[in-house]
């Protein structure tokens, strides 16, 4: 061989030794985790502050008996509220209502799910707790400790001691602390959708980050947000979520209908399922919306595409999300004030002239039909479709 080409040999190599010391590492933390839109239970909605290691654990033990594990919920998240003080060396505590968060950490391990936590990059939480700033080393050390799996962080009061601009290196800090932790963490962000978090998350680390404010407990509320993440699609894929927030179903005067919407409409936005009703109260057909295997395979897709609108006529709203297997899922919204027929023409979906329909949330085959499809959908409801 020349010498010449001797270097370049030796060039060429270098360069790939160098990458596969790098990236792939790097890859391989962020590539395990999210790779679907996360599915679990958060105790905000449910208990707000009122909330213990035994109802935690009561929790967990429901997901199980009550076939949510089966169809995917996987984490449990403990939201605000669970912190005590620092110690003299700086190190976290939990309160008296979570004398020991490794135990409780093992003990929804035990069940075959995984844990989670909360915190804030301010001094204090939203509720007034103890929070990360100047700690995120030491707080990601010890929630690796404890076995933790998923952090929300949520800004707060992080707004007094940051400049808005600098939101995105107080994420970033967290980030880098989970990274270094040990422990693979999922990462969620809390800040509301302010800054255009969708553009800068995933080089923060985050695997999801919250595009808007808190739902309540009303079906108006959260259909004004869901119905107004068109547009955020391009952002949202494998790894790294958009988040409009929790799921309401079995909370406040949400009815079946309004219940159906809101998880067509989530799933349809490849968005994270976090149920947040407290799971020993809610009736059976709450269970069943939260746990309808077809709508949640809508949601979970392997493809991980984000749903956009395909059309919108006064108060008729229709979603489209293109599925791994070629097919698309189809959500044919009445968010009018009486039941409307409302029509999906293929040639807006994307399936050629003819299309055979499923309807997911009767789980049933409608037949193969021309050019569009018709179907009376009740107020506030929705009419989940499969077409292929
Ligand atoms: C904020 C968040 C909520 C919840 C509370 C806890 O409002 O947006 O999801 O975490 O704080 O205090």
């Amino acid at each position: 061989m020349n010498r010449p080409l001797i270097h370049w040999t030796f060039r060429v190599m270098f360069i790939f030794i160098l990458l596969s010391f790098y990236s792939p590492r790097a890859m391989a933390q962020e590539a395990d985790i999210a790779i679907k839109p996360p599915l679990g239970w958060n105790t905000w909605y449910g208990y707000l502050c009122k909330v213990t290691d035994s109802d935690v654990r009561a929790q967990a033990d429901m997901m199980v008996a009550n076939g949510m594990k089966a169809v995917g919920y996987e984490y449990v998240n403990i939201d605000d509220c669970w912190q005590g003080q620092r110690d003299s060396e700086g190190v976290i505590h939990s309160n008296s209502n979570f004398p020991d968060m490794k135990a409780l950490g093992d003990y929804i391990h035990s069940k075959g799910l995984k844990f989670g936590v909360y915190s804030s990059p301010g001094p204090k939480t939203c509720a007034g707790y103890e929070g990360s700033y100047g700690h995120e080393d030491q707080d990601a050390k010890t929630y690796a400790g404890w076995g933790v799996d998923f952090l929300k962080y949520d800004w707060c009061s992080a707004a007094d001691v940051y400049k808005p601009s600098e939101m995105e290196t107080a994420y970033k800090k967290m980030g880098d602390a989970l990274r270094q932790s040990g422990r693979p963490i999922l990462y969620s962000l809390c800040e509301y959708g302010l800054q255009r978090v969708w553009l800068w998350g995933p080089s923060v680390g985050a695997n999801m980050w919250r595009t808007t404010g808190d739902l309540d407990y009303k079906y108006d509320r959260f259909s004004l947000v869901g119905f107004e993440q068109n547009g955020l699609e391009r952002f949202a894929g494998p790894g790294h979520w958009n988040d409009p927030d929790m799921l309401l179903v079995g909370l406040g005067k949400i009815t079946d209908d309004e219940s159906r919407t809101q998880v067509s409409l989530w799933s349809l936005l490849a968005a994270p399922l976090i149920a947040s009703a407290d799971l020993r109260k809610v009736s059976a057909a709450s269970l069943a919306i939260l746990s309808n295997p077809e709508v949640i395979a809508v949601d979970q897709d392997p493809a991980g595409i984000q749903g956009r609108r395909i059309s919108e006529e006064g108060p008729l709203d229709i979603w489209m999300k293109p599925l791994a297997d070629g097919s698309k899922a189809v959500g044919l919204f009445n968010r009018g004030e009486d039941a409307e027929p409302i029509t999906v023409y293929f040639k807006d979906v994307g399936v050629g002239e003819s299309a055979a329909v499923r309807d997911l949330w009767a789980a049933k085959d409608l037949g193969t039909f021309k050019d569009s499809f018709t179907a009376t959908v009740p107020r506030n409801g929705v009419v989940m479709l499969r077409m292929k």
